[in-house]
């Protein structure tokens, strides 16, 4: 009886464990997805772009470079300011061809929304 009591609950701790770990896969995806982009602009760009521009999407309100949600640039125009710089904005040379691509891609989706 008290074996019969116990298994039930080992069984159901199995199921919570199986299902926590999914939970974490999913967030990996997610992360590697759309949250890179939308990381890298408020922190993990050096410096963050969320310093210099406004983007409603990721709270920022910077106002050194032109408002991202009234500019709306594509994603070519992103890449190019991002190699290049421009005026007071420095080039990203740090950033790798993939980080570009999450951030042109972020960028111009959460101001083309
Ligand atoms: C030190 C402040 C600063 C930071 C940090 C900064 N920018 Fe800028 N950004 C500017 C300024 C200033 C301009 C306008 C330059 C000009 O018109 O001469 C600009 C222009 C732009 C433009 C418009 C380019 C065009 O073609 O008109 C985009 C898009 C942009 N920035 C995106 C970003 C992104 C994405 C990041 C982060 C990786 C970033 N900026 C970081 C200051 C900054």
């Amino acid at each position: 009886m008290g074996a019969l009591l116990v298994r039930p609950g080992r069984r159901a701790a199995i199921a919570i464990l199986i299902l926590a770990q999914g939970g974490a896969l999913q967030g990996v995806a997610a992360e590697a997805s759309g949250e890179l982009g939308k990381r890298l602009f408020t922190e993990a760009a050096s410096p963050p772009c969320a310093v210099c521009h406004t983007l409603a999407d990721a709270d920022a309100a910077g106002a050194i470079g032109p408002n991202l949600d009234q500019l709306k640039p594509d994603p070519e125009r992103i890449k190019t300011v991002l190699r290049g710089g421009m005026g007071a904005m420095p080039a990203y040379d740090s950033l790798s061809d993939e980080e570009v691509d999450a951030l042109a891609a972020y960028v111009s989706s959460a101001t083309s929304k």
